[in-house]
């Protein structure tokens, strides 16, 4: 019995992914182990895997013999599909009779337009199912030992994007509310964020992190503060994906660095 199986049978049996039904998964931060059991679930019993960049190699391996792979984000600079594209391509799959699994990174209602593939498939009358993934933010945080919450220390976590529809959002509130920042989709905009987190009241001293590629075998952490965030991400070069965090959680990375036996654990390369 594979561990799949074992874990399966601890519930009511494995979910059935019906022809002209969509689900909408996410795959997680790229290691194959942080993906959910439904997700696993959806891959084996596809037609269709939908999926964007930054679904890991190693996850979308797990799909079944009959699964075709259709890729659905950007990659090399390429004209990428519309999101209208893509949420109307799974509306089409589906009414083809197709099992359409679309596989996102991380968590799909969490910054990844999950949000709106499911409102065009519930007005397209598709049935779907929203299975959740660990977002980046999250297992970037594990994966360099900072926790994202600790009794005494915060009792909210802001997720933000730093990069969206709105170019004039106003980072100063965030700042103000004294709880730890993390950051997705931020590396183009770090130096402004920054000095816009500093200037709305945030201390340059702040403790600040980035996680880049989070569990994967190209995970690499950088600690510093927010005032020298952007010149230290430039000197050593980090590059998209990454998790930026901000915040006194940080500090207690020292602490736990080096007992956290799943940071930086060697992982197979996947072909
Ligand atoms: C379009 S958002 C998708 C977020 C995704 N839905 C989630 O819940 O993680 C892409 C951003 O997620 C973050 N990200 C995704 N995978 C990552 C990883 N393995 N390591 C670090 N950051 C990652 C980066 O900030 C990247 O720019």
């Amino acid at each position: 019995m594979t561990a799949s199986d074992t874990l399966s049978a601890q519930r009511t049996g494995v979910p059935v992914l019906a022809p002209g039904h969509v689900w909408l998964a996410g795959a997680g931060p790229g290691d194959p182990g942080l993906l959910t059991l439904d997700a696993l679930a959806g891959l084996q019993q596809a037609d269709v895997v939908v999926h964007d960049a930054l679904v890991d190699q190693g996850v979308l391996a797990l799909a079944g013999k009959q699964a075709r792979l259709e890729f659905a984000g950007k990659r090399g600079g390429k004209p990428s599909a519309t999101q209208v594209d893509i949420s109307q391509r799974l509306v089409a799959l589906a009414r083809a009779g197709q099992r359409v699994l679309r596989l996102k990174g991380g968590d799909p209602f969490v910054f990844g337009r999950g949000g709106e593939e499911a409102m065009t498939l519930a007005a397209a009358g598709i049935p779907f199912r929203v299975i959740p993934g660990v977002t980046a933010g999250l297992a970037a945080l594990a994966a360099a030992s900072i926790p994202a919450t600790l009794r005494g220390v915060n009792r909210a976590v802001i997720f933000a994007a730093g990069h969206g529809a709105e170019e004039n959002f106003d980072w100063a509130p965030l700042a103000r509310a004294g709880q730890p920042i993390v950051l997705y989709m931020v590396m183009h905009n770090l130096e402004r964020i920054a000095a816009d987190l500093m200037a709305g009241g945030l201390a340059p001293r702040t403790p600040a992190a980035i996680i880049a590629a989070a569990a994967t075998p190209k995970e690499r952490v950088l600690v510093t503060t927010l005032e020298k965030l952007f010149a230290d991400a430039q000197e050593q070069k980090f590059e998209p994906p990454a998790i930026v965090a901000i915040g006194e959680i940080v500090d207690f990375r020292s602490r736990l660095r080096g007992k956290n036996v799943t940071a930086g654990k060697p992982r197979k390369e996947h072909k």
